[in-house]
């Protein structure tokens, strides 16, 4: 971490933390934009002026170009009631409208909006007219099933076209989605459905994933099943999409068969014209507590930055590109770059539902030459898996339809970007390496392909219409060169407007560190151009493969576990994964001689990694658990993560002086002279 950043929650002894990405700082390589590029690109140098000239009135001609309204907003923005905004606050509108029935109006029905690809090498073809029947039909069959207006339905299905139509049908009846990872467990699954009170749950039999079929229905079964102590959950009804024909229990009267239900529905469907500020979603994200954050987004402020930033991040021309984000719609990436940014652009897309590796290393590569895809948006994580297998693998394709490539989820190293550029882009494609987050709904801090002349790991400059600085403690923004805290200082249309059912942790999670501007809980640093560069989190948030996972909830989970007394939880660089979790145990008295020789430590190390999977989901499982004797804890009782982290990485114990015991460390190291270890 940058020198001027001090204590956060992780970090009580005052020393700074590291988190391995500061020597991204000494890349000094940038690509300019190819003149050719800059010519035909969407975004233009005068964006930012306009923009800083008057930021509302710029957003207001986002909105009224990009979106459709069914009543005109007269009020751009309201931030009487900071910080929960309103904009476009008197605006009326449908996202469902705006995401398909417009395209088919415009004469673009035949257009195709997704191009499907099931991981066993199933197609599907949807075109917008296409699109519109299906989700005209999944709303009245929700309206069938009883869900109305400000209705909550969850949604919880594998990367199919269903998944897409649930989300649409849901916002063209106005009530809000909260999807679920499939990787989530049915408790999982259950806690989030309790949160939000859901009526009605939409999923699958299974999806396809890794060349054989998983379930997913049975994770609903249990997350609903009466539990002794907790309240029935407040679903009536789940909507089953078969998939993969594996048999499913039923329970009569509750379930419905996806398909039965879309026949039966009628294919017309007016949208209810909602006000903008209409909840459009919740989604959950970990925060520094054990119980995730249902961040609530609104319509028509997140719509209109969604479409903004997928047209010029992407440089999106929807009448000849094929675009593709390989996101789950479980996260946000999913949601604004998968369902609704290229929608209400009216892009042609393509949605794959399996792994990259299945049934070959090469898979995506050939979807991109099957689909001639141009514009492709994936993970730092899948790109480092995809240098380890090999280059030769994407060199046996023809990638030359690619045009812009993005990244997200973590800060993409260098070797990794240069690697993406040069082997996946042909060396012409600009890369964009786009920052935000779960509560900021669409991207901030990303260049402009055409405009910013590029450099590898950093994500460089706040969009035009976004004000992001980098401040230090006493929220003062650092020169050039220095480090700090990343914030957001004015407010943006996508902005989450809470946290379900609880705007005292949305105001003390995010508004109370430096009042009145959004701290973001990323450290940053500003290089000698000004260009912001992502140092990682500073909160106890890991970043596990672009995904947030919080070590209190995974801590949380593991003393849920009768063995477990004690525990404490790291994210441990990984070359890979970005972070891994690595979890340190001190087991209960009776169970403490299980783990003495190393047949009993993989034993329990098995078991606890089973059980996180069984509270949260395999990708909360640690990569390692360490049996530990005791955990290093200040005078104050709380646990010096730093120093776990040295052990975790294998480095050198850091000053421990302010430990309470300060032998503690030595007992650790000493009973982990075999380390228990094992992987996915
Ligand atoms: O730490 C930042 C990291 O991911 C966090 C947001 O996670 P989530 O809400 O799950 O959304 C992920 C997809 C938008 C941020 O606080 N992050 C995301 N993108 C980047 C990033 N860190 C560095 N560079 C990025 N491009």
């Amino acid at each position: 971490m940058p020198e001027n950043v001090t204590a956060t929650e992780n970090q009580v002894d005052g020393q700074p933390e590291s988190t391995g990405l500061e020597n991204l700082l000494h890349e000094e390589r940038s690509f300019p934009p190819s003149p050719e590029f800059a010519a035909q690109a969407n975004a233009r140098p005068a964006l930012y002026e306009e923009a800083k000239a008057d930021r509302l009135a710029f957003w207001a001609r986002q909105a009224t170009e990009l979106v459709s309204w069914r009543t005109p907003f007269t009020e751009t923005l309201d931030w009487s009631n900071a910080p929960v905004a309103r904009w476009f606050g008197d605006g009326t509108l449908n996202a469902a409208y705006n995401a398909v029935d417009r395209h088919v109006e415009a004469g673009n029905g035949e257009r195709v909006a997704i191009h499907f690809e099931g991981e066993p090498g199933d197609t599907r073809t949807v075109t917008y007219a296409d699109l519109q029947r299906e989700v005209s039909r999944a709303a009245n069959a929700l309206n069938a099933l009883g869900v109305t207006t400000g209705d909550r339905v969850v949604i919880y299905l594998p990367m199919i076209v269903e998944a897409v139509v649930a989300m649409l049908a849901c916002a063209r009846i106005g009530a809000p989605h909260s999807v679920v990872f499939g990787g989530f467990s049915a408790d999982a699954l259950r806690s989030r459905i309790a949160d939000a009170e859901a009526k009605v749950v939409i999923t699958a039999d299974g999806g396809y994933r890794r060349g054989s079929a998983s379930a997913l229905k049975p994770a609903v079964d249990e997350a609903l099943a009466a539990k002794d102590g907790a309240e029935p959950t407040t679903v009536e009804h789940v909507l089953v999409v078969r998939r993969t024909e594996q048999d499913v229990e039923w329970t009569q009267g509750r379930d419905v068969w996806w398909h039965d239900a879309l026949e039966a529905a009628d294919v017309q469907h007016t949208p209810v014209w909602v006000e903008a500020e209409h909840p459009l979603f919740i989604l959950y994200t970990s925060g520094t507590t054990g119980k995730p954050k249902g961040i609530l987004h609104t319509t028509g402020g997140y719509l209109t930055q969604a479409a903004y930033t997928h047209k010029n991040v992407f440089d999106l021309k929807a009448e000849s590109d094929v675009y593709w984000c390989t996101a789950d719609i479980g996260w946000v990436t999913g949601h604004s770059y998968v369902t609704y940014g290229p929608l209400l652009n009216g892009a042609t897309q393509v949605i794959y539902e399996g792994t990259p590796d299945s049934p070959h290393q090469g898979r995506w590569w050939e979807i991109i030459e099957k689909y001639k895809v141009s514009i492709f948006y994936t993970a730092p994580t899948a790109i480092r898996a995809c240098m380890k297998w090999g280059e030769e693998i994407p060199n046996k394709f023809d990638l030359t339809s690619l045009r812009v490539l993005g990244s997200v989820g973590e800060s993409i190293n260098p070797e990794a970007w240069m690697w993406y550029r040069r082997v996946i882009g042909g060396d012409k494609a600009p890369i964009v390496d786009t920052w935000w987050q779960t509560e900021t709904g669409a991207i901030m801090i990303s260049p402009l392909p055409g405009v910013t002349a590029t450099k590898p790991g950093s994500a460089q400059v706040p969009l035009p219409g976004i004000v992001a600085d980098v401040v230090d403690d006493n929220a003062q923004p650092v020169p050039n060169g220095g480090g700090g805290y990343l914030v957001l200082s004015e407010p943006w249309p996508s902005m989450l407007r809470g946290i379900w059912g609880d705007l005292e942790r949305f105001k003390d999670t995010y508004w109370s560190r430096f009042p009145g501007i959004y701290f973001a809980g990323d450290g940053a640093k500003k290089d000698e151009d000004g260009d912001i560069w992502l140092l990682g989190r500073v909160d106890d948030v890991m970043n596990v493969s672009g995904h947030r996972l919080s070590t209190t909830e995974i801590e949380s989970a593991l003393v849920s576990n009768p063995l477990v007394a004690e525990a404490a939880v790291v994210g441990a660089t990984d070359e890979l994964t970005g972070q891994a979790v690595v979890a340190f145990v001190i087991l209960r008295g009776e169970h403490a001689a299980r783990a003495a020789d190393p047949e009993g430590a993989a034993a329990v190390e098995l078991e606890l990694r089973n059980h996180v999977a069984k509270e949260i989901g395999p990708i909360a499982k640690p990569r390692k658990i360490l049996v530990v004797p005791e955990l290093p804890k200040t005078r104050s009782g709380k646990i010096m993560r730093r120093l776990l982290r040295d052990v975790a990485e294998n480095r050198t114990v850091g000053d421990a002086t302010t430990l309470a015991d300060s032998s503690v460390m030595t007992l650790i190291a000493s009973g982990l002279a075999k380390p228990a270890g094992s992987e996915d």
